[in-house]
Order: structure tokens, then sequence, then C-alpha cells
């Protein structure tokens, strides 16, 4: 979508539809034409309520209303949603050019929900003339407004969203297309456009560097695992400590031999969605030239029952790491398979010396239970970091929720025969995952994002379509824009 910005009013935009917010029971400014058809409405059919639209046409334009609710009660997270519908409409009646009136502070929100709600994943649909998607959007800002300062805004937006977007393209995949080759082909290009390092390690390299726990969930498929490192260097001090940012990519999670209901099975192909994350993440860094060092590490494996696959009772040996801390697994259920390939993915970004970890991964079913997809689980060994991730989830709108990380949780997952076992029963199952993946990181530290519930959605959102939702991407972007 190309955005065009001007300081004239939308009036005097020749354009097919504009778009006009409205707050609850204010007045609008209108031309006559439209002041006339807008006396006739009641205030019932439309009052400026949150999520209301009314759309006027005369024979040259539509004028599409949009309720933003109460003034005085305004979030960024409305101007989102509201933007999001209004998107839509357009794209619902063909239009492909439009105008908007924003105030400043208003920008970065409508743009990055304009472009959320632009796209769909249309890869693998035949060409279908009826879903044009809004092409131009005039964004109209105040005649005083500083239109060199919001172009430099609505570029970061860009680059932020259409990383976003980017991760949705993968995540959306089906694993008949995506499996852990493919994704570190995906990083790999990645890596290439966006100049950076890019290390995958390979069946056999992970054999050699003894990736005990990533070999294990990924035996029973034919399709290999990956380790995936991607690189970014953006401060002047070579020297200077990285931020890992660690992805579960599961590219499709059947449940192995402990295998899953089939009623749903289908959406497992998102369980990668963690890894697509990491790669959006990496892309906008690099995009936006950020002055941080971050390595992004993603473990791809799929999880196929076979007779090659692990089993129940199996002990498996996570990699040992340059600090030789070898952790052994013994594994009741291989359905719980994410927290052990990222037990491998955590020990080799802990070799790194990282100033910080945050991983992100689709973990529980308990945590959809928990939270629903309203916010993703927050837990981790450092208050600081998660008071910064809680508010740029509530800047971003891809909020966080707290769950406890007591010692009652890591008790649950010893084992009799092993170092840790890998489920800690139905209880409590957002914390004793995050428990065992605390065994990985020692003291450095961590937080962990279980976006089980906020990676993909089943029902239409204002901003959102079906399918993968970007979650993650947007809320790195705000956490790293404002490090230290
Ligand atoms: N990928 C799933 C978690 C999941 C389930 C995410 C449903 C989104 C929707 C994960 O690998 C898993 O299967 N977890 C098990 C753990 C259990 C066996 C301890 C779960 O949550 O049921
Ligand atoms: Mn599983
Ligand atoms: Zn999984």
């Amino acid at each position: 979508m190309k955005l065009r910005l001007v300081n004239t009013s939308i009036f005097d935009q020749r354009l097919p539809a504009l778009v006009l917010f409205c707050h609850e029971k204010e007045r609008l400014d209108v031309p006559v034409l439209f002041r006339n058809l807008l006396r006739r409405l009641s205030r019932k059919e439309f009052s400026g309520a949150d999520k209301q639209l009314l759309l006027l046409h005369s024979t040259a334009t539509h004028l599409l209303l949009v309720g933003l609710g109460k003034t005085a009660e305004l979030t960024p997270e409305k101007t989102r949603r509201a933007t999001g519908l209004a998107v839509k409409r357009l794209a619902t009646l063909g239009i492909t050019e439009a105008a908007i009136v924003l105030a400043p502070d208003q920008l970065p929100h409508a743009v990055e929900a304009a472009i959320l709600a632009s796209y769909k994943f249309t890869k693998y649909k035949s060409p279908n003339d009826n879903h044009a998607a809004l092409k131009t959007l005039t964004i109209c800002l105040p005649k005083n407004a500083d239109l060199a300062a919001a172009k430099a805004v609505v570029a970061r937006t860009q680059a932020i969203t259409n990383a976003a977007n980017y991760a949705r393209d993968i995540a959306n995949l089906p694993a008949n297309i995506v499996y852990p080759e493919v994704l570190a082909d995906h990083a790999r290009r990645l890596a290439e456009e966006c100049n950076l390092t890019c290390t995958i390690l390979d069946k056999s390299a992970l054999e050699t560097g003894g990736f005990g726990g990533i070999l294990a969930v990924g035996s029973g498929s034919a399709r290999d695992p990956r380790l995936i490192v991607l690189e970014y260097h953006g401060t002047p001090d070579p020297n200077a400590k990285p931020i890992a940012l660690v992805g579960k990519a599961l590219t499709f999670d059947s449940g192995g031999i402990s295998i899953k209901p089939s009623d749903k099975m289908d959406e497992m192909k998102f369980d990668k969605s963690g890894g697509c994350a990491v790669l959006g993440a990496m892309r906008a860094i690099a995009a936006l030239q950020l002055p941080l060092h971050v390595i992004g590490i993603i473990g791809a494996a799929e999880n196929m029952p076979s007779a090659t696959s692990y089993r129940p009772g199996d002990i498996v040996t996570s990699y040992k790491g340059t600090d030789k801390r070898a952790v052994t697994i013994e594994v009741l259920n291989t359905d719980a398979e994410g927290r052990i390939v990222l037990g491998d993915a955590i020990a080799y970004a802990r070799e790194r010396h990282p100033q910080a970890i945050i991983d992100l991964a689709t973990l529980t079913g308990a945590c959809v239970i928990a939270l629903g997809s309203f916010a993703a689980g927050l837990l981790g060994n450092n208050e600081p970091l998660q008071e910064k991730l809680r508010a740029s989830g509530e800047r971003t709108g891809e909020r966080l929720w707290p769950l406890p990380l007591w010692q009652e949780y890591k008790d649950k997952i010893k084992s009799d025969i092993a170092d840790i076992k890998n489920t800690g029963g139905r209880e409590g199952g957002v914390s004793t995952a995050a428990a065992f993946l605390a065994k990985y990181v020692g003291d450095i530290p961590w937080a962990h994002l279980d976006i089980a519930g906020t990676a993909w959605t089943t029902e239409e959102r204002p901003y959102l379509a079906k399918g993968a939702t970007g979650f993650g991407v947007r809320l790195l972007l705000d956490l790293l824009q404002n490090w230290k």
C-alpha cells in the first residue's frame, strides 16, 4: 500500500472514498452536500460509538464515517481497530484509493492498522478481481503539521508492520511447504536482503554439536531439523553484549507418539509462529538499523510419529554449550516438545553471553485456557525486563500478562531418573513449561512469552484477518527501540 501525506483538507482530495473518524456525540465538520445527508440521520443510525461504521455516498465520492467512541476515552488500540474496520470495508467495496483524516498522534497506530488490515494470505487462491485491496491511502494531517517528521514516523511504522506481515506470510504457510530446511532457506534469503549473518546447523552439524533435544524432537520426521542463527551488528562496539531472541519453530506439531486428537490438528502448522516472529523482528531491526547487537535463534523441527520417533520414557541429553552444562530430560510426553527444542536453543544462546534472552513460543494449551487470545503469558527471572515488555505490550496492543514461576513449579518437573522431566502434569501448565526453560537460562536476564493463544486467530479481528497474527514483531520492536 502506498501512503501519501498531505496537510490539506480531506475535502480537497478528489478520491473515490473519504474516511472520517467521529467521536461520540460530537458534531462533524463536513461540506454542505454531506451535511444535508447527515442531518437526516438519527443518532441511532450513527452516534460515533466505538466500532460503528456508516457509509454515505454522493455521485462523486463515498464518505465513510467511523466511530471512535468518546474523545476522552480514545486509545491507540481504538484508532487501530477503527482504521482496520474502515480499510476492510473499503476493500470489500472494491475501492483502491482513499483519504483519511488523522491527528499526528494517531498516525503510527492508523498506519500500522491499515497495513495489517490490508494483509490477506492469498498465495494459494486463484486470482479474483473482487478482492482488490486498498492501493493508495492519502493521509490528511492538520495544516500546521510537520510533514517531514510525519514522513519519518510513517517510514518507521511501515518497516515494522511490513516485517509483521512477512512473519505472518511464513507462519501461514502449511507444513507440506515449509519444513525446517525451507524455514532455513527463508532465513538465509532474509540475511542476504538485510545484511545479517546467517548460520544454519543441519542434522549432521546438530549431531556433531550434541543438540540431543532438537534431534530427538525431529527424529520422527522425514524432514530433518535445523538450528537457525541470524545475527545483526548495529553497535560500533564489536564486543557489545548481544540481546538474544529465541523462537520455537515446530513446522508441524502432531504430538508425535503422544499424538494429538485430529480435531484442529491442522492449526499446528502455526506452531512455528515464535520462530517466524523472530524472523520478522530481525528484518525490522535491520531495516531500522537499531544501534544494538541482536542474535535471533530459531529451533526448527517437525514433531511426527513414526518408527524413528522419540518415545515416552526416552532420556535425552540437551546441548551442553561451552560451559558444559548438560541437562538430561526424561520424556514423559512427546507432545511437550517445544520446551525440549527451546532448551537446546537457549543453551546455544547462553554461550554467547547475552545481556538478555527473550523467547517466544506457542508453548502450552494451558496458556490458551488461562488467557484466551487476549494476551500472551509473560514469565521470566527479571522484573525490570518483564516490566519493559509489559509496557511495550500495552503500547502496541500485543498485550502480555504475568504468570508466576515459583520454586514449586520447578519442583514439579524434577525427575527420578534424569535432571528434569518434560511435563509437570496438567495443573499450572504454563508455569511448569517455563520452569523447564529456566533450567537452561541460568542467571541471564530472561523473559518467556507463551504466545499459544495469540499467534493466530480463528476469527476475523478488526485489523487482523484469520490466520497468523505476526504477534511479537511489533512488541519486540517497541522494546528494542526503547532499549536502555
Ligand atoms: N504446540 C503445543 C501447544 C499448543 C496447543 C499451542 C494448542 C496452541 C494451541 C505444545 O507443543 C503442546 O502440545 N503442549 C502440550 C504440553 C503438555 C503435553 C504438557 C499441551 O499444552 O497440551
Ligand atoms: Mn506439542
Ligand atoms: Zn508444540
